[in-house]
């Protein structure tokens, strides 16, 4: 598998702890990023796994920027792609070469809280459950086939950094077990 990340990794992470079990079914061959500098390309090196950035800043149009993520990740051949913290939308040619083999993990209980600020708007709305959602990536904004859910009660006094850091506890859980089993079993239809 690829994952693709924007940030601090702690998802990649557990990927890359996981896979070390061979029992597990998947290996990642390649880890791909939006931007540089980033602790989630720094957990790939220091586990030895290749890595790649594409900026959308460096292409002119979106659609350049699609085809050269597209591009960077067929390099490897995967047969399964995960965002894990990916903050970017894919576009058409990702979508043509990987859809129904790419998953993306969200802070909510999809179709709740779309976009990029899941436990904030949980919180501001006063939902009293919340979670992470494992779905299948389409061309919409996190509004694919729902893979698995996982619940996390809101708690008095939660901020949005304590009820994310909560949702993120069970949400790795969720993405280790569930992308085994897309690994041996593949994504459902
Ligand atoms: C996760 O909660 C993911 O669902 C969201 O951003 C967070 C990324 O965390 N989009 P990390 O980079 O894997 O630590």
């Amino acid at each position: 598998m690829i994952v693709l990340v924007s940030g601090v990794g702690s998802n990649l992470q557990a990927l890359i702890d996981a896979s070390q079990d061979p029992t597990f079914g998947a290996s990642i061959v390649g880890v791909g990023a939006d931007r540089s500098g980033i602790e989630g390309l720094a957990r790939a090196e220091r586990a030895g796994i290749p890595t790649f950035v594409v900026e959308l800043s460096s292409f002119d149009t979106r659609a350049a920027w699609d085809e050269a993520l597209t591009a960077a990740c067929a390099e490897h051949e995967p047969d399964l792609v995960v965002l894990a913290g990916f903050m970017k939308l894919v576009g058409p040619a990702f979508l043509e070469a990987f859809g129904g083999r790419t998953v993306n993990t969200h802070p909510s209980l999809l179709p709740s809280f779309p976009g990029a600020h899941g436990p904030r708007d949980a919180l501001a709305h006063g939902v009293k459950v919340t979670g992470a959602t494992l779905f299948v990536v389409d061309e919409g904004l996190d509004e694919g086939p729902i893979i698995a859910q996982v619940a996390v009660p809101v708690e008095d006094g939660d901020t949005v950094d304590s009820l994310h850091e909560r949702i993120k506890v069970v949400e790795r859980r969720m993405l280790t077990e569930w992308v085994g089993r897309l690994a041996r079993e593949g994504v459902p239809r």
